[in-house]
């Protein structure tokens, strides 16, 4: 059975895909994850934490004593926001959040459709 990790899970794609994988996969192989409070009602009963994608090693630990094998990757910082700080978000969107956990995660799926934007010498 897959063990899944939502981040970014009370945005606006994050919070209907955590439902879907809750009720695809059972709500306790689903564990949602987000810097904001989880008031959305799409996350009601489903295992909330709360996971900052920059903190490498809270990543790394939350995905070690949970057995996530998959993570969805729907942290973003978008829009203004994004293109205000680049590096910011490129750094949340993209860079930082694939943990280097031991055994390896097995799938680690991102939709960041902002970088087509940005400016190349983001590193
Ligand atoms: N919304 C769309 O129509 C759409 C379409 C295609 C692709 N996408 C992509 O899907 C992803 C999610 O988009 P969205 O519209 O749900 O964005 P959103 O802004 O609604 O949600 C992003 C979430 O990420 C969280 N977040 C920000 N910084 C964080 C951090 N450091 N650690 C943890 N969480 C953090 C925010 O609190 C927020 O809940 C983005 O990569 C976006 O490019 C969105």
């Amino acid at each position: 059975m897959q063990k899944i990790l939502v981040t970014g899970a009370c945005g606006q794609i994050g919070s209907e895909l955590t439902l879907f994988l809750a009720k695809e996969f059972g709500q306790q192989n689903v564990i949602a994850s987000d810097i904001k409070k989880a008031t959305s009602p799409l996350l009601s009963g489903i295992p909330f934490i709360y996971l900052d994608v920059l903190d490498a090693a809270a990543v790394n630990k939350l995905v070690v004593e949970n057995d996530i094998d998959t993570i969805f990757h729907m942290a973003a910082i978008l829009s203004a926001a994004g293109e205000q700080n680049p590096q910011l978000a490129y750094q949340v969107n993209i860079a930082k959040p694939c943990p280097a956990a031991e055994p390896p995660i097995l799938q680690w799926i991102f939709t960041s459709k902002q970088f087509k934007t940005f400016p190349t010498n983001v590193t």
